[in-house]
């Protein structure tokens, strides 16, 4: 793997500079919940239209086709790098023995915070369900360290991004699941919130510390949405985008509460709005994917080639980034993890859409 190759440079580099001290990676551990975002195969041996452990996914990935949605490493494979592991963070499908010392992976395709989101695509694992597997690894690590655990558990690194799901794959589908009738948007963003708000404590509970908490981006440009719904000459569909802002809204000031109430909680929120727009400014909006997809469900047609450049495009299939965009987001998430530990302020990314230039103080 070519990060591989640098990090040996670097480390050759280091070693000749300092006269030795191994590249110890800055955390112990470092823990992934979410959704296809940063799936890496839990989603293979479910029965599910949510999968891409097919070609022309993983293109650009050393292992090829692993389950993840886009053609290379997601914004969590390049966290881990960042943070100085030297392999990535399996999933929890396949991750045993002291694997899992490391960290593990539970993101699954189609989850989202409420437990009914996703169903009509077939099995995912909702982040209840992730979470009571990462009790199941609590579980395992206290087995093998004792009444260390709980101080390891507190030092890992910790990201989740969750809920693009509840919208994509439940209110915007009201033929399936009735949200939208019992729901105005900003009644369910507060729904959504109050759930997250649990799980997020439980996860303190489980003794998570550091914590990333990605907000959702502009899910109304993804090309799938773009061509069911139309945009009025807008460059998005508008209305999706702005659905999904009461959320991030919320999310703000709730995770502020929660490093005041929770003792030694260092959450941080990490704006991804704009990013994914952003991330190429000339991407084409005439032929929006890499890869040519599917109509009925914005994936890619299973061994299909997709385009040749694929540092020209934002979006991967209907849905999901490129490679490109997810370098993107990791150095953000990076940061945001970073900034915990050494600054007073919330990470706030600098950008476009309405949290442009938001920046103020943790505590
Ligand atoms: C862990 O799983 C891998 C493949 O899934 C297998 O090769 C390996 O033997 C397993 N290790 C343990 C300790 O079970
Ligand atoms: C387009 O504009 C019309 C009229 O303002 C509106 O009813 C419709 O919802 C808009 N469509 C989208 C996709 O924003
Ligand atoms: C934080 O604590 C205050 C005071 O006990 C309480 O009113 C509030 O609901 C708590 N907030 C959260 C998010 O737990
Ligand atoms: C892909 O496009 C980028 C941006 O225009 C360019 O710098 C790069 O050389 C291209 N790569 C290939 C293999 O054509």
């Amino acid at each position: 793997m070519a990060w591989r190759v640098i990090l040996s440079v670097l480390f050759l580099i280091s070693s000749n500079l300092q006269g030795g001290a191994a590249g110890a990676p800055q955390v112990p551990c470092y823990f992934i919940y979410g959704d296809s975002l940063c799936d890496s195969g839990n989603n293979n041996d479910l029965v599910t239209d949510a999968k891409a452990n097919y070609s022309p996914y993983g293109v650009d990935f050393p292992e090829g086709a692993t389950g993840r949605f886009t053609n290379g490493r997601t914004f969590a494979d390049i966290i881990a790098e960042l943070l100085g592991f030297d392999e990535y963070i399996p999933p929890f499908a396949t991750a045993n023995g002291s694997d899992i010392l490391r960290g593990v992976n539970y993101a699954s395709g189609g989850a989202g915070i409420r437990d009914e989101t996703g169903q009509q695509l077939g099995g995912r694992i909702s982040l209840n369900h992730q979470l009571q597997n990462h009790l199941i690894t609590v579980l395992r690590i206290r087995e093998m360290l004792g009444e260390d655990a709980a101080t390891y558990l507190n030092k890992c690194a910790y990201t989740i991004w969750m809920g693009s799901n509840d919208y994509l794959n439940n209110y915007l589908m009201p033929d399936i699941y009735p949200t939208s009738t019992l729901y105005t948007p900003e009644e369910y963003a507060d729904v959504l919130i109050e759930q997250y708000e649990q799980q997020l404590k439980t996860l303190y509970s489980y003794g998570a510390r550091r914590l990333a908490i990605f907000g959702l981006s502009e899910i109304g440009c993804a090309p799938a949405e773009v061509a069911e719904y139309g945009t009025n000459g807008s460059l998005c569909v508008d209305k999706i985008d702005d659905l999904v802002l009461p959320f991030n809204d919320r999310l703000k000031p709730l995770i502020k509460e929660l490093n005041s109430n929770l003792t030694g909680a260092e959450f941080v929120y990490v704006s991804t709005y704009g990013v994914t727009t952003n991330a190429v400014p000339g991407a084409s909006l005439t032929s929006p994917t890499c890869c040519k997809v599917k109509k009925d469900d914005g994936q890619c047609i299973p061994f299909s080639t997709p385009c040749l450049n694929r540092t020209l495009y934002s979006y991967y299939d209907g849905f999901h980034p490129t490679e490109t965009v997810h370098l993107e987001v990791a150095e953000i998430g990076y940061a945001a993890l970073l900034s915990s530990d050494a600054s007073p302020f919330d990470f706030y990314r600098v950008s476009g859409g309405s949290e442009e230039g938001y920046s103020e103080s943790k505590r």
